[in-house]
């Protein structure tokens, strides 16, 4: 392959990592649900931030736009090229260099696994706080670039609250090292939160410092069946007010509840069918959490009436069942097709009303497209997964969002906005905000090297081609 890029980048980090064979670069070229795909200029792996710094010099001499790449299980498209982009992937840095197990702190690589981090600091009793269904390939640069938030967000709060320190390299090679220091910094501009919910767009982070919270030893898990989604909203109130220690509260709806089911052949937990599911999960240093979940029964109205139902998880094993019934929506959804996923907030009072009317926002778009919601109860934070839009996924996005925009909520929870949304950032960003950004933007990236086309359209622009082939 005759591509100029390609020799400077085997030059910084060696002939083995730079991958230019189109099987070899597949795996990093589409993105986890496969609705999102570019190939690549090439796929470089540096092992370190001086490397890091090297490549990105070497890409802005060329011109060369770049994508950051953690596990590629981003949903929004942000992690994949869109098409001449090379792709810089973060997986070889990803070294435990210390777990501090009084402090409560890692420092480790930004190309570390969420499986691999938690695997290392549950030796000392301690976990990454932010927890999600992809913890096996999600990386914490990744988790960090895209702000994360998953299962536990109201007990321990997002991505960005477990960064206690961070090394980035920006895109014309400027090292900023924020990784030691102390807890308590207010001496100028945070650039560590800044970089939370980036995107891959301000700089590519490398290494991390960040908080760890006790793996607690008693849990206990619940789920719910409630009659309408203003019962399971005030169930979940009820479920905060009670519990000091609540480390989940999520729901689903029958027909995701069917789709998981005929997936993974799990059993129904009730014999008739709930408008809504809530799943909750207490942890605590001590060993009442049973009781404690009983207790909490008797205090729900009611409840053994027929006009709710509860079930408790007596162990592990059956804790991990009633989770895989709320987990497991994302890959059975994958099973039936490439889904345009929307990730949206909603302000909770207003949630029976979005429910009500997001089916007709959807068919009104795409008649025998099906909607299957779940999500983060407690942040008020819905999946919304569309099937079947085949052809019309921009027409039932911008449907979604626009009622979303309608009812005061967030186009994008947590997930970011990636390429999928970024047409849509004005719908629940103010012009002067979009501004704000774009100043940014243009501060740390003013050649428009890291991400063209993450969260703003027209930073998109025409990039080398890749070299011809022999
Ligand atoms: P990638 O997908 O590789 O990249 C994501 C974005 O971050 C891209 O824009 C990329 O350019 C940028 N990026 C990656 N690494 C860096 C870096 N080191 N420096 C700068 N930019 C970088 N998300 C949630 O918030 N909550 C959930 O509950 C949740 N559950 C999920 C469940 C499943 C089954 C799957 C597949 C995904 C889920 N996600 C969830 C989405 C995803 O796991 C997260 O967004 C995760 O944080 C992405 O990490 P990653 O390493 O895979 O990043
Ligand atoms: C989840 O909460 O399971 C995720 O954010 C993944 C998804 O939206 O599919
Ligand atoms: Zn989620």
């Amino acid at each position: 392959v005759n591509d100029p890029l390609a020799a400077v980048l085997r030059e910084i980090v060696g002939t083995q990592n730079v991958l230019v064979d189109p099987g070899i670069r597949a795996a990093f070229e589409t993105d986890w649900t496969r609705r999102f795909h570019g190939v690549s200029r090439c796929v470089v792996r540096p092992g370190s931030a001086d490397e890091v710094a090297m490549v990105l010099r070497a890409c802005a001499a060329e011109h060369a736009a770049v994508v950051p790449q953690g596990g590629n299980t981003g949903l929004v498209g942000g992690g994949v090229p869109r098409g001449g982009e090379v792709v810089l992937s973060l997986l070889r840095i990803d070294g435990i260099e210390h777990i501090d197990p009084h402090l409560g702190e890692v420092t480790c690589g930004a190309g570390l696994t969420l499986g691999a981090l938690n695997e290392a600091a549950g030796a000392h009793g301690l976990r990454l706080g932010v927890d999600l269904a992809a913890r096996g390939s999600a990386t914490v640069g990744g988790m960090v670039a895209t702000n994360a938030g998953g299962i536990n967000v109201l007990r321990y709060g997002m991505m960005r609250s477990q960064v206690l320190g961070f090394e980035a390299v920006l895109a014309n090679g400027s090292v900023i090292d924020r990784l030691e220091g102390p807890a308590k910094d207010n001496s100028g501009y945070d650039l560590g939160q800044l970089l939370a919910g980036s995107e891959g767009t301000l700089a590519v982070i490398t290494r991390l410092r960040l908080r760890l919270v006790p793996v607690l030893p008693h849990s206990a898990v619940a789920l719910f069946g409630a009659p309408t989604p203003e019962a399971a909203i005030d169930l979940a109130q009820r479920a905060r007010a009670h519990f000091d220690d609540l480390e989940a509260a999520e729901f689903f709806l029958p027909e995701g509840l069917d789709l998981v089911r005929h997936h993974t052949g799990a059993s129904n937990p009730f014999r008739r069918r709930w408008a809504m599911y809530v799943l909750f999960e207490i942890a605590s240093r001590k060993p009442d959490v049973l009781e404690r979940f009983a207790e909490f029964m008797d205090t729900v109205p009611g409840l053994g009436e027929g006009q709710m139902d509860g079930t408790f998880a007596q162990d592990a094993m059956d804790r991990k069942r009633l989770w895989a019934l709320r987990e497991r929506h994302t890959e059975a959804i994958n099973s039936e097709g490439v889904p345009v996923k929307l990730d949206v907030a909603i302000p909770l009072a207003r949630l029976p009303r979005f429910l009500d009317e997001v089916r007709g926002a959807v068919t009104s778009f795409a008649p025998s497209a099906r909607a299957i919601i779940f999500g983060h109860l407690a942040d008020a934070n819905l999946h919304v997964n569309i099937l079947g839009a085949d052809g019309h996924e921009e027409a039932v996005t911008g449907s979604v969002l626009r009622l979303v925009a309608a009812l005061k909520g967030s186009i994008s929870a947590e997930h970011g906005i990636g390429i999928a949304k970024s047409h849509w950032l004005g719908l629940t960003r103010s012009p002067q905000d979009i501004a704000v950004m774009r100043a940014i933007k243009r501060a740390l990236d003013p050649e428009g090297i890291l991400n063209p086309g993450v969260i703003f359209t027209d930073t998109a622009r025409p990039v080398t081609p890749p070299a011809r082939r022999r």
